[in-house]
């Protein structure tokens, strides 16, 4: 793969469901993107299609829900038709994702370290010794500070920050490619949410990864990603230059924006979004 092709390529994404009356509803409604080793952020708000777009990426689209798609290709690799086996290899190694809430992504029953091991064995032939000394090297990098004590507790016994570190150090140990993070700091507060950012980051320069970071947080995606998908009833309404924010045209990107409080300005009322029905066509 030379440099500048990209890891991911997303054209005419389309995910359903059965709705009420049996009609397949869509989800998501048409999403093309591609993805480079770079920081890409996917905006919107909530049921605008985000998860599901990174779930069907991932092949995590529940059961009865239909996935389709013009190209949905991974390095050449045509997700939608290879063997299950091949995309069960993909998922996990090549391409992960940390999902929205990791307490129910956490086995209950099993020590944060050895669901690590799992994974790293899932994907690579290790001894148990490497496996260990991987695990809490992982739990480490993702800094945690007591890796050998945290390695031994159950899900229940570390802090919504602690998990969410967990699941992200157990996405990365196989060294994926791509990773797709789903609001993987909204349970956090502020000074662990920049750790995190920045250990994300690190990954994404140091070994070259592309990173897609959903989040519903618009100033937080801007500054901390390269270009910016803005997803609104299943599309993608809008593509950024994060530094761009400013030059947005969609009303939505621009009614999210002017919804930010400021420092320094009164924010009472606070601003709400007018959302126009012709938005969603
Ligand atoms: N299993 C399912 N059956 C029917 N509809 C579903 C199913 N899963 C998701 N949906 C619908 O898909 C739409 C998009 O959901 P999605 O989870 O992608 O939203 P989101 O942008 O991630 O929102 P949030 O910010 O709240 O996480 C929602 O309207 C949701 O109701
Ligand atoms: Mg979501």
């Amino acid at each position: 793969m030379t440099a500048s092709s990209p890891l991911l390529v997303v054209e005419d994404l389309r995910v359903a469901f059965p709705g009420r009356d049996g009609a397949m509803v869509e989800a998501v409604r048409g999403v093309s993107f591609t993805l480079g080793r770079e920081r890409l952020g996917i905006v919107g708000e909530s049921g605008s299609g985000k998860s599901q777009t990174g779930r069907a990426i991932l092949g995590l689209t529940a059961p009865e829900g239909r996935v389709s798609a013009r190209q949905l290709a991974f390095s050449g690799v045509d997700l939608l038709n290879c063997p299950p086996k091949q995309r069960r290899a993909l998922r996990g190694g090549r391409i992960a994702m940390v999902l929205q809430d990791p307490k129910f992504s956490l086995n209950p029953v099993m020590t944060i370290g050895a669901q690590i091991e799992e994974t790293l064995r899932a994907h690579s032939r290790v001894s148990s010794r490497e496996a260990k000394t991987r695990a809490l090297a992982a739990l480490e990098s993702v800094r945690i500070d007591d890796p050998e004590r945290v390695y031994k507790l159950h899900p229940h016994e570390v802090s919504g920050g602690m998990g969410q570190r967990a699941m992200i150090a157990m996405m990365l140990i196989a060294e994926p490619d791509i990773l797709i993070a789903d609001e993987p700091t909204s349970a956090l507060d502020v000074t662990v949410q920049l750790q995190l950012l920045s250990i994300l980051d690190a990954l994404v320069s140091e070994r070259g990864m592309g990173l897609i970071l959903v989040s519903h947080d618009l100033r937080l995606v801007s500054s901390f990603c390269d270009r910016i998908l803005v997803m609104y009833a299943g599309r993608v309404v809008e593509e950024l230059a994060a530094g761009g924010l400013g030059h947005a045209k969609h009303p939505y990107t621009r009614g999210l924006m002017a919804c930010l409080p400021q420092l320094g300005q009164s924010s009472h009322p606070l601003a709400t979004l007018d959302r126009q029905p012709e938005w969603a066509l």
